[in-house]
């Protein structure tokens, strides 16, 4: 049977904040081509929505981690598959579609500071404040949400619930 949801951030909320989120990235991120990366499979929904409010010249790409088993992180991040262009001299915004623990964001940036990108940025929909300080390492967050498990709009449960436009977590 389907598990009862319960919405926490309505697409109406969620619309009008990747607006704004757009309007100070296009604002603060100075002139010059931007290439937008976006952490699969979580944050393709975002990013669609983001790239289509974003003014400037950009081009997209993806990089691919996992480190979650069903619904539980392992603690061990292992890069699927990496860019496929050179960053070096870019404006990069990495995309996310939510920082937790922060195991990911840190390996992802690791990463991308050794490809010498001219600026480094991190745009995550939602964080969960689990007590690390991984908070200071978003640039443009959209919301800050409780410690549950949160599906919906990207975000997936064992691969289910990515295409609900609404971010909501299982009633208890
Ligand atoms: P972290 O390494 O613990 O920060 O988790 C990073 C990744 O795990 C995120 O990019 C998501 O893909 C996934 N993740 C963490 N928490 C959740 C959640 O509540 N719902 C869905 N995915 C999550
Ligand atoms: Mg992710």
């Amino acid at each position: 049977m389907p598990r009862e949801i319960e919405v926490l951030l309505s697409k109406e909320q969620i619309d009008a904040r990747v607006a704004e989120l757009a309007l100070r990235i296009d604002a603060e991120c100075g002139d010059g081509e931007m290439v937008v990366v976006g952490v699969l499979k979580g944050s393709f929904i975002f990013m669609a929505d983001l790239v289509r409010h974003l003014k400037r010249q950009l081009t997209c790409d993806f990089i691919r981690v996992s480190s979650y088993d069903k619904d539980r992180s392992t603690g061990i991040v292992r890069m699927e598959f990496d860019l496929t262009q050179p960053v070096g001299g870019k404006n990069v915004l990495l995309v996310e579609d939510i920082v937790d623990t922060g195991t990911t964001l840190r390996h992802l940036l690791k990463h991308l500071e050794t490809k010498r990108p001219a600026s480094l940025k991190v745009c995550s929909l939602l964080f969960k404040d689990m007590g690390t300080d991984s908070r200071k390492l978003i640039d443009y967050l959209g919301f800050e949400v409780p410690r549950r498990y949160v599906i919906g709009y990207g975000l997936d449960s064992d691969g289910l619930y990515r295409s609900l436009p609404y971010v909501g977590a299982f009633k208890e």
